[in-house]
């Protein structure tokens, strides 16, 4: 496992916490819904998958605090108000909302909630490792790889999306490359995709978000991967602002543009990505980034913090079912059925 993201201590939720990084690798317990809240509002925790996970401990979180279900149900309220653009959160916690009535017909909903929470922690290391083998019969010995913000180890349980990828290639023996864009305004790529690679020994040229597209015409990449927050039935996808450029830059230069996710991240209920919700997120990110300022007062500011990727741009979708091509619909009506 390349990162411990997260780990239920019996107490609480112990996260790494990720505003720190890469200058301090420092954990942090929460035993609040409030921190569980916060954290993830923040981006302390972040990523879809890894969203969903602290979600559903968050909910064992607030039986810790008081085991009774009104409590309960109003910690699913409140952390379904974090974040709305990864529907792993929702996910994650209807799952939850799901097991309510059994949980508290038990004699012990503590236990029953805290188990549900580790299951939906374990499926997700499960589906990760499984998309990450299919997506590493993409990759041949010697590619370089190009990819935007942090789909990884971070972002998931612990095993990671489009990094899962690369991570899966290597232990094939493949030797993998990688150029980071460092993602604007908050830096994931620079900041945590980077610490991640090295720490697991993958070699990481980090660029600037503007540099991508003459990195591309250069030659210098043969795969663009990404993650995904939430991927419409038509095979759109939401991902981290700047995707969108990408995807558009790759095809200009004919680099494959692969989008990897586990299902928890698919809406198959959005018919397109126009209905996604994009979150927006404050000002204060583009203006005074880490606490320095560094544009003026008394002009506008827009800071959208996702972008929807249309399916026309993706050359392949990789999830715990396989590797789906163009057109995706039909493919990806096939992965909606529950096996
Ligand atoms: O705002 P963030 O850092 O939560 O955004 C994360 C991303 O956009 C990731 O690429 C996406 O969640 C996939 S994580 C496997």
């Amino acid at each position: 496992m390349p990162v411990e993201t997260m780990k239920w201590r019996g107490n609480g939720l112990e996260i790494i916490d990720q505003h720190l990084l890469p200058m301090r690798e420092e954990r942090v317990l929460m035993t609040t819904v409030e921190e569980v809240a916060i954290a993830i509002e923040t981006l302390a925790v972040r990523g879809a998958p890894a969203i969903g996970c602290a979600a559903a401990y968050g909910v064992a979180v607030a039986a810790l605090e008081k085991c009774e279900r009104d409590h309960v149900v109003r910690a699913i309220e409140r952390l379904r108000r974090t974040r709305p653009t990864a529907v792993n959160l929702f996910y994650a916690l209807d799952r939850m909302s799901g097991i309510l009535d059994d949980a508290f017909s038990s004699g012990d909903p503590l236990a029953r909630l805290t188990d549900e929470a580790e299951a939906v922690f374990q499926d997700d290391l499960a589906l990760c490792r499984s998309l990450s083998m299919h997506g590493a019969e993409l990759l041949n010995d010697g590619d370089t790889v190009l990819t935007h913000c942090n789909a990884g180890g971070l972002a998931t349980s612990g095993y990671g999306t489009a990094l899962g990828v690369i991570y899966a290639a290597v232990e094939q023996g493949k030797h993998i490359e990688v150029y980071a864009d460092e993602t604007r305004p908050l830096l994931q790529g620079a900041r945590l995709t980077t610490w991640e690679l090295a720490k697991s020994g993958v070699p990481v040229t980090l660029i600037c978000d503007n540099m991508a597209a003459v990195v591309l015409a250069q030659g210098k990449i043969d795969h663009v991967i990404v993650g995904a927050d939430r991927i419409a039935a038509n095979g759109d996808a939401a991902n981290k602002i700047g995707t969108y450029g990408l995807s558009i830059s790759a095809g200009r230069h004919e680099v494959p543009f692969y989008v990897a996710a586990p299902l928890t991240s698919f809406d198959f209920e959005l018919a397109t990505g126009a209905d996604i919700p994009i979150e927006e997120r404050e000002t204060a990110e583009i203006h005074s980034q880490f606490g320095t300022r560094t544009a003026p007062e008394g002009i506008r500011y827009y800071n959208p913090a996702f972008d929807v990727t249309p399916a026309e741009n993706i050359s392949a979708i990789i999830s715990e079912k396989g590797v789906a091509r163009p057109p995706f619909a039909s493919v990806l009506e096939n992965w909606n059925v529950t096996d």
